[in-house]
C-alpha cells in the first residue's frame, strides 16, 4: 500500500504564523506537524510515502524528512501548485501509486488513542481487497466537515460536505483508504462550486456503487485538527499532557520504525545524536538502551 501526505494549502486561518512556513512544519508541541500523520501511515504499516506541498513549501519538508531512510521508510515528493481540492492528491500522485492500494492522509489531522492502531491495520487490509474506507466521528459541531449519515442499519447512507445543518451526522476525519483504481475515480471528479476536487465527492462515487466502508472511531480515540490558533494551541496541549503523564512519546517516527522492525539501534542512536539537546533525542538515546 501507497500513503500520501497532504501538506499544501495556504493556511491562511494561521497567519501571520504561516507567513514565511508551511503550516504542517508548524509544531504541534515538541515536533513538526508533519510527524503526526506520517506517524499514522507508519502504523498502518505503509513504508511508501508521497508528501505532496506547494513548490515554495516542499523545500522545507525535503530538508525535514529527506528519503526516509532515517525512519525505515521511502519519502518522495511532489507539487501541488494551487489547493485545488484534496481528491487532485490522487491526480498528482498517479504515478507514485502505479495501480497500488493508497491511503491518502493530510497532514493537519492528528490521530491518538485506543484501538486507532488496530483501526488503521484493518482498514488498510480492506483496502488492499479493493473497498475504499473511511471514519466517521461524532464532534460537536459536524458543520465544520465532511459528514456521513447512517441508515437504520448502521450503513452509510450519505455524505456532504460542510452541511448547514448536520443532525444526526457524523464527521469524516482526514484520513482515506483507497484500493486500486483511486486515480481513475478522482479524474471523474467534477469541480465543486468553490472550484474543488472534493474528497466528499469522491467518496460519493464509491457509496454508490455500495464499494465505501465507514468505520466509527469511537470515544477512545481522540481526532484533532488544527486549523486554528485555539485548535494549534489545544493540539498542542494534548500532546504535553499525555505524553508527561505516561512518559511515551506520541509521534515519535524513529520509534515506530524500530518497533516495526524497519530500523536498528544503530539508526535510532543516529537520530538520537541529532537531537540530542531536546527531550526528543533523550528518549531516543533511552530507546537505544531499551531490552
Ligand atoms: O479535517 C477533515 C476535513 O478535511 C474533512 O472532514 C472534509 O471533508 C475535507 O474537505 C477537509 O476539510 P477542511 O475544511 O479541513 O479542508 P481544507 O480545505 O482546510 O484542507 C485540509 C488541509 O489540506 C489543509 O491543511 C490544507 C490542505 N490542502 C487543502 C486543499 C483544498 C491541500 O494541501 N491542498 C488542497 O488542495
Amino acid at each position: 500500500m501507497r500513503g500520501i501526505i497532504l501538506a499544501g494549502g495556504r493556511g491562511t486561518r494561521l497567519a501571520p504564523m504561516t507567513a514565511v512556513t508551511s503550516k504542517q512544519l508548524l509544531p504541534i508541541y515538541d515536533k513538526p506537524m508533519a510527524y503526526y500523520p506520517l506517524s499514522v501511515l507508519m502504523l498502518a504499516g505503509v513504508r511508501d510515502i508521497l508528501l505532496i506541498s506547494t513548490p515554495e513549501d516542499l523545500p522545507g519538508f525535503r530538508r525535514l524528512l529527506g528519503d526516509g531512510s532515517g525512519f525505515g521508510c521511502r519519502v518522495v515528493y511532489a507539487e501541488q501548485p494551487s489547493p485545488d481540492g484534496l481528491a487532485q492528491a490522487f491526480i498528482i500522485g498517479d504515478p507514485f501509486i502505479g495501480g497500488e492500494s493508497c491511503v491518502l492522509i493530510l497532514g493537519d489531522n492528528l490521530f491518538y488513542g485506543g484501538g486507532f492502531h488496530a483501526a488503521v491495520r484493518r482498514a488498510s487490509a480492506l483496502a488492499e481487497e479493493g473497498s475504499a474506507v473511511i471514519f466517521a466521528y461524532r464532534v460537536k459541531d459536524p458543520t465544520r466537515y465532511g459528514v456521513v449519515r447512517f441508515d437504520g442499519s448502521g450503513a452509510p447512507a450519505s455524505l456532504e460536505e460542510k452541511p448547514a445543518r448536520a443532525d444526526n451526522a457524523f464527521a469524516i476525519p482526514g484520513l482515506y483508504f483507497y484500493g486500486p483504481g483511486v486515480a481513475e475515480e478522482a479524474r471523474a471528479v467534477k469541480p465543486s462550486p468553490r472550484g474543488e476536487l472534493e474528497i466528499t465527492d469522491l467518496n460519493r462515487r464509491y457509496l454508490e456503487r455500495g464499494r465505501l466502508l465507514v468505520e466509527r472511531l469511537g470515544r477512545g480515540v481522540a481526532w484533532l485538527d488544527t486549523g486554528t490558533p485555539e485548535s494549534l494551541h489545544d493540539a498542542a496541549a494534548f500532546v504535553q499532557s499525555i505524553q508527561d503523564r505516561q512518559g511515551l512519546m506520541i509521534a515519535c517516527i524513529e520509534e515506530i520504525a524500530f518497533d516495526n522492525g524497519w530500523i536498528g539501534r544503530e539508526e535510532l542512536a543516529i537520530a538520537a545524536e541529532r537531537s540530542k539537546e531536546s527531550a526528543y533525542g533523550r528518549y531516543l538515546r533511552e530507546l537505544t538502551q531499551r531490552a
